[in-house]
C-alpha cells in the first residue's frame, strides 16, 4: 500500500474525478477528509471510504469561502492529527463565448475553481510547513494550456491554477512540500456528459487514443503524486489526454 496511513484532504470528492481519487487513496491505504459543497454527496463517499476499512469525514465545504475551508481545515487536524496530501478538485463550468459570457458566470467559475484552490491551499500550507512535509495536487485541465471557444472563463481558471501550482511549488519546496498539477483532457464524468452530442462526437475524433478517459485514468496519476514515487517532482503540470496535447 503506497498511502499507508497517511491522511488525504479531497475537495469536490462528493462525485466524478474526485471521488475516485478519494476511493483510490483509500485503497492505497489513507484515511480521507471528503470535502464538497454538497454534503449528502461526500456522506455517501466516506461511507464507501469506512467500507474501504479506512476512516473518513464528510465535511460540507464551498471552497469559495476561506472562513469555511479554514473551519474544516481545523476540524480535520482535530480528528486526523495532519494532513498529508490536498487535492484541490473543486471545479464548475458555465461555458460562453465571450461576448455572451455575463460577468457573473466569469466570476463564479474563477472564484470556484481559481480563487477555492488558494484558499485551500492557503490553509492546508500551515499544517504541511508545521510537518515539514506535503503533497499537493491541484486538478487543472488542458484547456488552461490550449485554450477552448466558448470557456474564456474555466481556460482563465485552469491556467491560473498551473501558474498557483508553479508558485506554491516554489514558495514550499524548502519545506518538503511538493506542489503538483494534472491536466486531464475529455474524461467521462457528469462535466462532461453535459456536452452536445456534436461537440463530444468532435472532441474523441481529436484523441489520438481513441476513447475518452476515465476517472480511474486521472485517480491513478494523483495517486502516483501522492506517494514517495514522485518525491523528486514538484512544479510541474501533468497532462493526462489520450495525447491531444502534445509539447
Ligand atoms: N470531466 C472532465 O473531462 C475534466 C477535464 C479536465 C479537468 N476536469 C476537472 O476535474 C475536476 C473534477 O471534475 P468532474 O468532472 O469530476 O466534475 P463534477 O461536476 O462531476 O464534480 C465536481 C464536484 O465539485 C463539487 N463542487 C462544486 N463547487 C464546489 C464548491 N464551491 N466547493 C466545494 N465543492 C464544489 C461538486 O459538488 C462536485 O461534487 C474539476 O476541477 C474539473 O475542472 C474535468
Amino acid at each position: 500500500m503506497i498511502l499507508k496511513d497517511k491522511v488525504a484532504l479531497v475537495t469536490g470528492a462528493g462525485q466524478g474525478i474526485g471521488k475516485e481519487i478519494t476511493l483510490a487513496f483509500a485503497r492505497e491505504g489513507a484515511d480521507v477528509a471528503v470535502c464538497d459543497v454538497n454534503l449528502e454527496q461526500a456522506n455517501l463517499v466516506k461511507q464507501e471510504v469506512e467500507k474501504l476499512g479506512r476512516n473518513s469525514e464528510a465535511l460540507q465545504v464551498d471552497v469559495t469561502k476561506y472562513a469555511q475551508v479554514e473551519e474544516a481545515t481545523n476540524k480535520i487536524l482535530d480528528k486526523f492529527k495532519r494532513i498529508d496530501i490536498l487535492v484541490n478538485n473543486a471545479g464548475i463550468t458555465k461555458d460562453n463565448l465571450i461576448l455572451r459570457l455575463s460577468e457573473s458566470d466569469w466570476d463564479a467559475v474563477i472564484s470556484v475553481n481559481l480563487k477555492g484552490s488558494f484558499n485551500v491551499t492557503k490553509a492546508v500550507s500551515r499544517p504541511m510547513i508545521k510537518q515539514r512535509s506535503g503533497k499537493m495536487i491541484n486538478i487543472a485541465s488542458i484547456i488552461g494550456i490550449i485554450g477552448n471557444a466558448g470557456q474564456a472563463n474555466y481556460a482563465a481558471s485552469k491556467a491560473g491554477i498551473i501558474a498557483l501550482t508553479k508558485t506554491t511549488a516554489k514558495e514550499l519546496a524548502s519545506r518538503n512540500i511538493n506542489v503538483n498539477a494534472v491536466a486531464p483532457g475529455f474524461i467521462q464524468t457528469a462535466m462532461t456528459d453535459k456536452l452536445p452530442e456534436d461537440i463530444k462526437a468532435k472532441m474523441l475524433s481529436n484523441i489520438p487514443l481513441g476513447r475518452l478517459g476515465t476517472t480511474r485514468d486521472i485517480a491513478n496519476i494523483c495517486l502516483f503524486l501522492a506517494s514517495e514515487d514522485s518525491n523528486y517532482i514538484t512544479g510541474q503540470t501533468i497532462v493526462v489526454d489520450g495525447g491531444m496535447v502534445m509539447a
